[in-house]
Order: C-alpha cells, then structure tokens, then sequence
C-alpha cells in the first residue's frame, strides 16, 4: 500500500476552465483570479483576499503593507522559532528582521508567555504560524499584541479550516497568509492568498504584487475586458499609473489557470475538509496508545485542526531514533516528511543572525524528532490503519 504524503483534486469544472482559458488567450491575472479570490474570501469569512504566486509570497507581501502604516525597513517581526523555513525567510525578503521565540512542545506553536521578553522599540508584528493546522494561543497574543501596539498576521499556510473559539482561522489578526500549494488543503498548484479585513491593506497588496504600481484596482477593466481604463492617465501630473510605482513591490501574480483549479477545490472544499479531518481526528485519537514512545498535537474543545497533516514527536523515552521510525515507515510505504527545523539554529542560511544551538530548545527537539505524514483525501480508514499497524508493528519491534 502507498501513502503519499500529499494529492491532488482537479475536478472536471477545473479542466474545462482550463480549456476555456487556453482558447481564450486570456492566461494571466484576470477575472478567473478575482472570481477565485472572492470564493477564498467566503471560505475563510474575510472580506479582502489577494492571491499571489506562493505562501511565501503572502507572508513577505502581508509584512510589506506595513511600510505603509508606519514600519521601517529593518523593524522586527516576532515569530516562532519551529515552522517551515519559508516563514523565516519571507520576513528577510520582505526588509524585517526576524526575532525568534522557542515554541510550546505540545502545541508545536509559539510560547506566548515568552513574547514579551523580545519586544523592543522596533517589534512592528507578531507572525503566529498555525502548525500543522492546530491554532496558537490567539487569546494570549492577540493580548500582547494590544497591548504593545503591534501588528499580528498569521501564517496560515497549513491551516485552512482551523477554527479558534468560533472564529475561523484566517480572521483574527490584521491578516492572515494561506499556501495554495499542492499539498494544502485547497490548492492552486502553485499559489498563495492573503485574507484580511481591512480594505485599505487590501489595496497595497494589490499593488505590492504588481511591482508597487499606483494602479492597485480590486478589478482590473484591462485585465478582465481588455476596455478602456478610465483612471490611467487620471493621476497626478497626468502619468500612466500602470508605469507610476508607489511602493518596492514584488512580482507575483497568480494566473488564470491556477485560479482555475482554485475555483474547482473550493467547490470540492467542505468534502475535501471532510475526509482530511476524519483521517487526522481518527490517527490523533488512536495514536494515545504509542505513548509515552510517540506524542502528537491534542485537539482542545474550542478549536478545529486545519487537517494539513499528523505530527509525530519522537519522545526522548524512546529507544529509536526519528531516522529509524521514518525508515520504517518509508519501507512501508508511507511517505514522511521532517516535522522542520529550528530556523534560527538549525538552518544554516540564518546563521548570519548569530543565534546558538540550545537557544530554543523545544524548536530544536521538535526539528530533530519530528515527522509528519498525510492525512489528505484519497485516504481513508483502510489507509489509516495501515499507518497504525505500521506503527505498531515497530514499537513491538523497538521497545
Ligand atoms: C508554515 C508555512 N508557512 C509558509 C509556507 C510557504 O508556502 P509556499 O510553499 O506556498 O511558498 C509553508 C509551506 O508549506 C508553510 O508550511
């Protein structure tokens, strides 16, 4: 039996859009785009969605915004040391430092209550990154955030769906950033998507993604009808806003293809959300009896886990390493992946900050015990027990 870690639905309306847009020779960014940012937008409960070209993308354009509410280049963001490398980095694309705060070993997310030692003069926002779909403490930060005058978006890249006391995820800071991409839960191939409340944030998004040019349209009339553009040449001094750039952008459009097999995933969501839950819940459920060999996340009565995947933490009462289980598993048929890495100490590229191993020393465990593996929805029941006999079978074998 093979568990691949991730799939991928393209439905038949997928397809024929696809089709529809070949022939059409209308390719870029255009009405597929607006239509698919609208739908993301219902999903999540925001008003404003824009759709870029990668999670990475949403996270460094969603900081970017703030140059226009009063951040400098070379303020700090505050974000947790464990999360997939691209959080980190889109803080440095985006002209921020990153400041790194250990996680909570249960929860893999990000410690509230060591928040507040790291803020300074210069903290512009808190990035809280929903780990394998399971909420931060948004209570706690959001708190902290009011209290210090701080931005907070939050990395939702594997969250979609995740609730938090009755509140979607993806609505509860300033704004928030999805992945799109293969793996994830609704997804565009390639593909990233910021939500957010906020009209005005919305705008410079618009045009941070096309370069920081003066024309940031929630519909463009050039782009969808190719007709005349009334406000072109209505700027300051006469110039063409589409060549007037207000801001350093970035260049990162989504393509009407892609937007396209969005459209087909958020028909296909509440199924999709569906099959993925029930296969996390039930793994969640049934892995209680690998303790204390094998911990993952708990859900709490007030939230929902976005079912992007099931962590596995080796616990340092194990006579295994996380090498050896995951072999296991691979042998079996079962993909893994590395449950990521302490950015700070355990990635090499932001060495230059000059943080130390033992700084943050839950991330770090996590990054040298952890995996994780699908849950997605062309699994099901048969597919999780083979997981657990899997898992099973090398306990009994190494214990
Ligand atoms: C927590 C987190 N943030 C950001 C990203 C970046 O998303 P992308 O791969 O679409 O650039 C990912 C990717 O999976 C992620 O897991």
């Amino acid at each position: 039996m093979r568990i691949p870690f991730g799939t991928i639905s393209v439905t038949e309306k997928s397809k024929n859009l696809i089709a529809d847009i070949l022939a059409s020779n209308r390719l870029s960014s255009g009405k597929y785009v607006r239509e698919f940012e609208k739908k993301f937008a219902g999903v999540v409960g925001a008003t404003q969605a824009v759709a870029v070209s990668s999670g990475t993308d949403a996270v460094a354009l969603a900081l970017a915004v703030l140059y226009d509410f009063g951040a400098e280049r070379g303020d700090e963001i505050i974000v947790p040391a464990l999360s997939f490398v691209a959080t980190g980095n889109a803080i440095l694309q985006a002209g921020f430092v990153p400041v790194f705060v250990d996680v909570d070993n249960k929860s893999l997310n990000i410690d509230p209550s060591q928040i507040e030692n790291v803020i300074t003069e210069r903290t512009r926002a808190i990035i809280p990154v929903h780990l394998m779909g399971k909420p931060a403490d948004m209570d706690a930060i959001d708190d902290i955030a009011q209290k210090n005058n701080l931005y907070v978006i939050e990395d939702a890249a594997e969250a979609h769906g995740a609730v938090y006391k009755g509140r979607n995820i993806g609505t509860l800071g300033d704004m928030a950033a999805f992945s799109l991409y293969v793996a994830h839960i609704i997804t565009t191939i390639e593909g990233g998507i910021v939500t957010t409340n906020k009209p005005d944030f919305a705008e410079v998004l618009r045009s941070l993604r096309s370069h920081g040019r003066a024309c940031k349209c929630e519909s463009c009339v050039l782009n969808t009808a190719s007709a005349y553009c009334a406000k072109r040449f209505k700027h300051a001094d006469s110039a063409d806003i589409r060549f007037l750039f207000e801001r350093v952008g970035f260049s990162t459009k989504m393509n009407e293809m892609e937007a396209a097999i969005g459209i087909g995933n958020i028909d296909e969501y509440d199924d999709i959300l569906c099959r993925r839950r029930e296969n996390l819940y039930y793994l969640m459920e049934k892995f209680g009896k690998f303790e204390p060999c094998l911990a993952t996340i708990r859900k709490e009565s007030y939230e929902e886990i976005g079912p992007h995947a099931l962590p596995i933490v080796v616990q340092d009462k194990a006579q295994f390493t996380r090498n050896t289980l995951a072999g296991h598993l691979e042998k079996n048929g079962i993909d893994t992946r590395n449950l990521f890495s302490s950015m700070p100490t355990q990635c090499p590229g932001f060495s230059f900050l000059g943080h130390k191993i033992g700084d943050f020393p839950n991330s770090e465990y996590i990054g040298n015990h952890g995996i994780h593996i699908g849950v997605h929805q062309d699994l099901g029941k048969q597919e999780c027990d083979h997981v657990l006999d899997t898992v099973e079978e090398f306990l009994s074998e190494n214990t």
